[in-house]
């Protein structure tokens, strides 16, 4: 399905749902991370709302059109995917960012909503991982092996069934910077990294 698309969305929720009646989890993982310059709005509003689409309501629209069915289910979960840029920004990427923080509350809201019924909502907050997610970064030294993220991933899943948050040990730097106190140190250094700056 194109998940910027909620026609496509609908449509392969029917299909999914009749070929798999007893789907008792949904994880909302497709997303998009474009650079920004807001020094050139014009240039920049286009990525931004992009971003918006995809990365917010893709998760919206899809979660809307699965609910009523995993509500049904004696069991479901709802995965999100935020990210470690939900808490602390990243310089070139800022609607990406807001994108992932609005993400963050929205499990956050839902969780609360869906209490007492048979969903849970669960976030996956990755740190920097070797994806083609960005130009560059499936080579990145300084963000996590994808095969070592995934093996985290499903140990936590394993180990923590309670979790409502999924967290990899790399990410914790930054889901834990404002609490800690030092969220300026965070994110001076996350910024002043090998990340790309805007063009
Ligand atoms: N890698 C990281 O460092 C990192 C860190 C934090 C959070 N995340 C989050 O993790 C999730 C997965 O990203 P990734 O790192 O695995 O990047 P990726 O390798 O680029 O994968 C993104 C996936 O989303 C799909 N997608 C994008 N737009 C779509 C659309 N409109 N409809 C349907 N599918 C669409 C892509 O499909 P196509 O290939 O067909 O385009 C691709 O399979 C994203 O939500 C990302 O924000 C990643």
């Amino acid at each position: 399905m194109d998940t910027a698309d909620p026609a496509s969305i609908e449509a392969a929720a029917r299909t999914v749902l009749v070929e798999h009646p007893d789907l008792d989890v949904l994880i909302a993982m497709a997303g998009i991370m474009r650079a920004e310059d807001w020094t050139d709005p014009a240039g920049s509003r286009a990525t931004a709302e992009a971003t918006v689409t995809t990365n917010l309501l893709g998760p919206i629209r899809l979660i809307a059109a699965f609910m009523e069915h995993l509500l049904a289910q004696p069991s479901a979960t709802i995965m999100t995917v935020s990210s470690g840029l939900a808490f602390v920004p990243l310089r070139p990427t800022p609607t990406y960012n807001a994108t992932k923080a609005a993400i963050h509350m929205l499990s956050e809201s839902l969780r609360l909503q869906l209490a007492g019924t048979s969903v849970e909502v669960l976030e996956l907050i990755p740190p920097a991982v070797r994806t083609d997610l960005m130009p560059g970064l499936a080579t990145r030294e300084s963000a996590m092996p994808l095969e070592d993220f995934v093996d985290e991933v499903m140990s936590l899943l394993e180990e923590r069934p309670e979790a409502t948050e999924i967290r990899v040990r790399r990410v914790e730097l930054l889901r834990g910077a404002e609490a800690r106190g030092d969220y300026p140190g965070v994110v001076a250094a996350l910024n002043g990294s090998d990340l790309p700056a805007p063009a």
